[in-house]
């Protein structure tokens, strides 16, 4: 649909790729009610985007919501369907990367919730609002990575091939309803999400990255094109394509990123590094 049309609901909204998603929605005419953790983050952001849309247009909210807590989840799919939202976009993610043996098992749950669970949660909950509508549209914010396991990725892989799983088959599930599923594959993207060892990763690797403001871009057209799926960047496109044909003959073009995993990851380990880490990558070799 139209941006002018769109009343989205925007989880991960005060995130490096939300926050630039939010812009660019608001810009072409959206209305947006952000979702995130922090009410102060939220309120300011909202503010800022208020003070920057045209007169009279767009009109932004926020909400907060930790979407691992089933209770605040419901309570916002109940928010959202009485705003009248009819696109519900999936952009909360929390990342996670190393060795398979260095991860917490705590962690992985917490991934898991947040980038799988919780977006099948939310759509469940919306989705009978969204049926009645005459038109309405669920984006889930997905990666390359959702398509592609590289080393160092094996539990944000599995929540992004889960997620995309889950569009596939909601899609075809709706397919005679007025409710659209679509996937979106970022590559890299120079957000916080990613950490001082992803950051080296890539870097050692070869791997490009793309600006939050390029994912928006990709975003605004995935809603206003309603395509299923896209990929963003050349090699990444069509690597989804080959790795979904033959990933077995892939594997070798995932050596160099094998061998600099360890190393990758002792930067995130080493004192006054940030948390935990993620996202996701390219696939130079
Ligand atoms: N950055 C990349 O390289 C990259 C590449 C491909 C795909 N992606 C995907 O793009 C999406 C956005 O990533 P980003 O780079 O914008 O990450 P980010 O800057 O770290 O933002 C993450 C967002 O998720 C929200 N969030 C996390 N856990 C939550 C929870 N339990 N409840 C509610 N909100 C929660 C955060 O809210 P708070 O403000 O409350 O923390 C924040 O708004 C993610 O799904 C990620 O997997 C990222």
């Amino acid at each position: 649909m139209k941006a002018a049309q769109a009343r989205i609901l925007l989880t991960g909204g005060s995130g490096g790729i939300g926050a630039a998603a939010a812009a660019r929605f608001v810009n072409a005419g959206a209305s947006v009610m952000l979702v995130g953790r922090t009410p102060e983050k939220l309120s300011t952001q909202a503010h800022a985007l208020s003070r920057d849309a045209a007169p009279g247009t767009p009109r932004v909210q926020w909400c907060t919501a930790d979407l691992t807590q089933a209770a605040e989840l419901e309570e916002l799919g109940e928010i959202a369907a009485e705003w009248g939202c009819n696109v519900l976009v999936h952009c909360a993610g929390a990342p996670s990367f190393g060795p398979l043996e260095s991860l917490d098992p705590v962690d992985m749950a917490q991934v898991l919730h947040t980038n799988l669970l919780a977006p099948m949660l939310l759509t469940r909950a919306l989705l009978p609002h969204l049926r009645r509508l005459q038109r309405a549209q669920v984006i889930c914010v997905g990666s390359v990575l959702g398509c592609i396991g590289l080393p160092g990725y094996s539990v944000y892989s599995a929540t992004k091939f889960g997620l995309r799983g889950f569009a596939e088959a909601l899609r075809r599930e709706l397919g005679d309803s007025s409710v659209r599923v679509q996937y979106l594959g970022p590559r890299s993207t120079r957000t916080p999400f990613n950490s001082a060892g992803v950051e080296a990763y890539n870097r050692a690797t070869g791997t490009a990255s793309d600006t939050p403001e390029a994912v928006a871009q990709a975003m605004l057209e995935l809603l206003e094109s309603e395509a299923t799926e896209r990929f963003l960047g050349f090699p990444e496109a069509w690597a989804v394509r080959l790795n979904g044909l033959a990933p077995a003959r892939m594997d070798a073009a995932f050596v160099k990123h094998r061998n600099c995993l360890s190393a990758a990851a002792k930067a995130d380990a080493a004192p006054g590094a940030t948390s935990p880490t993620t996202a996701f990558q390219g696939l130079e070799s």
